[in-house]
């Protein structure tokens, strides 16, 4: 077992990556649950969420900390917002999903998971929640559709700390399936430099995810 430095509450079991569990004796998505010096870890499954593959695929910026305020676009049924949820234990994950089949997987999780609040919300209207949530250390996004790139910048323009990071799961079938994932990447690339965004980092999620890219960035100014 080893602490990786650069991310906070990260482990590396064997081949694996982990987070220790806030809920001891409970997995969320079937995971492995590994018992260390009196201290109870999940293994982070990188096939089964794309900010595990970012991670395993060297991932350097790292915005989540133990007291982030986070808001989660995309949550499904929480199987990457348990694992921040892990590392934000003094946190919170204000976590949209639009599906009422999802969001009662999610209600259970922030049952048991205080640091999770759930959404039931469009987040291409971002300005319906206005009044649920304040702004946000970062903004996380992994919502499969076609104007991706364009919700994440309106989430941040009105969510996000001056200083903030965004981080976006770009699917490029989603986008266009007819266009070559590399030509999605750097179309979907430029609208955020062209709209005020400054890319910090990219990671491509093979082999873990098929034609998916991660872009960090934040505020240009
Ligand atoms: C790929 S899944 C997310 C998986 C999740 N991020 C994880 O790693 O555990 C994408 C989710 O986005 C949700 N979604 C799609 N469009 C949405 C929208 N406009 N607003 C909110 N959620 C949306 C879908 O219902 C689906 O649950």
């Amino acid at each position: 077992m080893e602490k990786l430095e650069k991310f906070t509450g990260i482990y590396k079991i064997e081949d694996h990556i982990a987070t220790e569990n806030l809920n001891i004796g409970c997995k969320v998505y079937g995971e492995r649950l590994v018992e260390f010096e009196g201290k109870e870890f999940r293994i982070w499954e990188s096939r089964r969420s794309k900010l595990g593959a970012a991670i395993m695929n060297g991932m350097k910026i790292f915005p989540f900390k133990t007291d982030s305020k986070i808001l989660y676009l995309g949550a499904s049924s929480g199987t990457t917002p348990s694992h921040i949820s892990d590392i934000a234990y003094n946190g919170i994950i204000w976590c949209v999903e639009f599906s009422p089949k999802m969001m009662r997987s999610l209600v259970e999780l922030s049952r048991e998971r205080k640091n999770i609040i759930p959404l039931l919300e469009d987040a291409t209207k971002p300005r319906n929640y206005l009044h649920l949530l304040e702004k946000v250390d970062s903004i996380y996004s992994d919502v499969a559709q076609s104007k991706q790139s364009e919700l994440f910048m309106e989430n941040m323009r009105l969510y996000l700390k001056p200083e903030g990071i965004g981080i976006i799961m770009i699917k490029s079938r989603s986008i266009d399936v007819t266009q070559s994932p590399k030509k999605i990447f750097s179309q979907e690339e430029k609208k955020l430099k062209t709209r005020g965004f400054k890319v910090l980092e990219k990671i491509n999620l093979e082999p873990y995810e098929k034609d998916h890219l991660a872009i960090i960035c934040k505020f240009a100014f």
